[in-house]
């Protein structure tokens, strides 16, 4: 897939476990428009993966994306957003403002998914990971849910050095 190009104004959100590609993909877009619970995490607690500080996290990506929202600028959420309930709140958002919302899902096997986030900054459990990767919904889900397009992200071919 060629990077894919966005209306003004439009919510993408990326779904994927983590070691997807869903960071990857987005360092091809300009740094303002990601927003990202992990850094807003790592920034209130020092650690990106303490949990207690998902709601503060929340408060600050939703402050962001209203505020950019407002503007009709483009905005990339960067999380794992596998859970429906988080999705139809980010779809609320975009409807609120009346902008377009699109997901970006990332339908990469669970073992690439593994081996890839082996390489990452941060080391998500494997078990985290397994269920993360049952919860992904289809395009199907995603179109169903309200997104007006759902991209689909390239998959990563193994090779026989990633083993
Ligand atoms: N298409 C790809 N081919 C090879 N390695 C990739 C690819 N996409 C991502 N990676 C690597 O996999 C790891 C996880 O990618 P990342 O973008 O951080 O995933 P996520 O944000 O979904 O957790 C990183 O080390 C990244 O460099
Ligand atoms: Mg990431």
């Amino acid at each position: 897939m060629t990077a894919p190009t966005f209306l003004p104004g439009t919510l993408a959100v990326l779904v994927g476990v983590s070691g997807s590609g869903k960071s990857t993909f987005a360092d091809g877009y300009p740094p303002s428009w990601r927003v990202c619970l992990d850094d807003y995490r790592e920034m209130a607690t020092d650690d990106m993966s303490d949990q207690s500080a998902t709601p503060v996290a929340a408060q600050v990506q939703n402050l962001l994306l209203d505020a950019r929202l407002a503007r009709n600028l483009i905005t990339i959420v960067d999380s794992v957003n596998v859970l429906p309930h988080v999705r139809a709140g980010l779809l609320a958002r975009a409807r609120h403002w009346q902008r377009p919302a699109v997901a970006v899902l990332f339908d990469v096997p669970l073992t690439r998914c593994e081996q890839q986030n082996r390489t990452r900054t941060r080391v998500v459990p494997v078990d985290v990971l397994r269920a993360q990767h049952q919860q992904l919904p289809t395009a199907g889900q995603l179109t169903a849910e309200g997104f007006a397009d759902v991209h689909l992200a390239p998959v990563p071919v193994l090779t026989s050095g990633d083993w």
